[in-house]
């Protein structure tokens, strides 16, 4: 039985990349800025779109999660790798898988003003906005999607299917009991 069926193929997912790519110079231009991955599930989405960015940003990565092995948020936000760069009078612009209920995102953000950046902004590959819980609007949006759980292209379930190409969504027999 097919375990998932596609959502944004390869194709669209680059074709948007490269747009967002010059949204972000417009925006800083050639200010400082620190591109930020959240891992794991925003690996390879940062990987491609650092590639439209000017030379001089910074690249620096933290682990955060909300999510097990389930497709529901616990609510609870663990952060398990921090900043190693310093973002002190910096641009900070977040690179995110999905933004869901945002309360991962609003976490992060939090976290980082602290920090004394000059901006903090985000920017999502996909956007699932009628399940925010929180009042959390990304700078920067790749795809708006529907209430559905996706895989593929750095999103997991279960930490499987993340080397897909394209985003897919996964269909319910596989994580429902
Ligand atoms: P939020 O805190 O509810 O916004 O959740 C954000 C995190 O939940 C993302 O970074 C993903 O790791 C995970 N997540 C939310 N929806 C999905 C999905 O459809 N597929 C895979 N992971 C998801």
């Amino acid at each position: 039985m097919q375990e998932y069926t596609l959502l944004i193929s390869e194709k669209e997912i680059q074709a948007r990349i490269k747009e967002l790519g010059e949204e972000i110079c417009q925006r800083y231009k050639d200010e400082p800025l620190v591109a930020l991955c959240v891992l794991k599930g925003s690996v390879l989405f940062f990987a491609d779109i650092v590639r439209e960015l000017p030379s001089a940003t910074a690249l620096d990565f933290v682990a955060l999660s909300s999510y097990g092995n389930k497709t529901v948020s616990s609510g609870e936000i663990t952060f398990s790798k921090g900043l190693s760069l310093s973002i002190e009078g910096k641009h900070v612009l977040v690179f995110e898988d999905i933004v869901d209920s945002g309360l991962t995102m609003t976490y992060l953000k939090k976290y980082l003003e602290t920090q004394n950046p000059k901006s903090v902004a985000v920017c999502t590959l996909l956007d699932k906005p009628s399940r925010r819980k929180v009042d959390l609007v990304p700078e920067f949006i790749g795809f708006k999607i529907p209430d559905k759980f996706v895989v593929g292209y750095g999103l997991d379930f279960d930490e499987k299917y993340r080397p897909l190409r394209d985003v897919c969504v996964l269909e319910p027999w596989v994580y429902q009991d």
